[in-house]
C-alpha cells in the first residue's frame, strides 16, 4: 500500500472511532437521565402533616434523627443519589456535630434514596413544575 493510501485508511479508522465514542458518550448521558422518579412526586404518597416527610415505616426514625437540628425542608428540597446522601451525612458528622447513626444509617439511607432520590429531569435547583393546578374557568359573560 502506498503511503497516501495508508493515511486515508488511518483517517477513516480514526473518524469511525471518534463517532463511536461520541455516540456512547451520548448514550451514557441519556442513561444518567433515566433515574427513578422519587415516590414523593407521586400523588399517592402520604406525607406527615408535621414535617411533610413521606410516610412509611421508617418515618419516625428519620424524623427523630434528621429533624432534631433543622427543618425537614432541607430534606424535602433535596434529590440526592445514595452516594450523595452519604456524603452529606458525613459532612454533617464532620462539621455539624451529627452523631454516629449506627445501625440506623442504612435504614435512614434507604428511606432517603427511596423518597428523596434523584429526579427524572436534570434538576437545576429551581422548583419543580406545578402539578394538579386548579385553573379558574374563565366566564365568557356577554
Ligand atoms: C446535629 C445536628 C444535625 C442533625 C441531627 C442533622 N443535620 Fe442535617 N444539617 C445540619 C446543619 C447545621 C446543616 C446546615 C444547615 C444550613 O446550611 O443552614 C445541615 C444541612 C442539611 C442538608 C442540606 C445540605 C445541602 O448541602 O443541601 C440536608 C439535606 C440535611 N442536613 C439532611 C439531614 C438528614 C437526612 C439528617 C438525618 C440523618 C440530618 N440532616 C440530621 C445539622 C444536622
Amino acid at each position: 500500500m502506498k503511503g497516501r493510501n495508508k493515511l486515508v485508511v488511518l483517517v477513516v479508522i480514526l473518524a469511525g472511532l471518534l463517532s463511536a465514542t461520541a455516540r456512547t458518550g451520548l448514550l451514557a448521558k441519556y442513561a444518567e437521565r433515566q433515574t427513578v422518579v422519587p415516590r414523593t412526586q407521586l400523588d399517592s404518597v402520604k406525607t406527615d402533616p408535621e414535617t411533610g416527610l413521606a410516610v412509611d415505616d421508617q418515618l419516625m426514625l428519620v424524623k427523630a434523627q434528621c429533624t432534631a437540628c433543622h427543618s425537614s425542608k432541607l430534606i424535602l428540597q433535596s434529590h440526592f443519589s445514595r452516594d450523595k446522601w452519604i456524603e452529606r451525612i458525613r459532612w454533617m458528622q464532620r462539621t455539624q456535630k451529627l452523631w454516629d447513626l449506627g445501625e440506623s444509617e442504612p435504614v435512614i439511607l434507604a428511606y432517603l434514596v427511596k423518597h428523596y432520590g434523584p429526579v427524572e429531569r436534570p434538576f437545576d435547583g429551581r422548583r419543580e413544575p406545578l402539578k394538579n393546578v386548579k385553573w379558574h374557568k374563565l366566564e365568557t359573560g356577554r
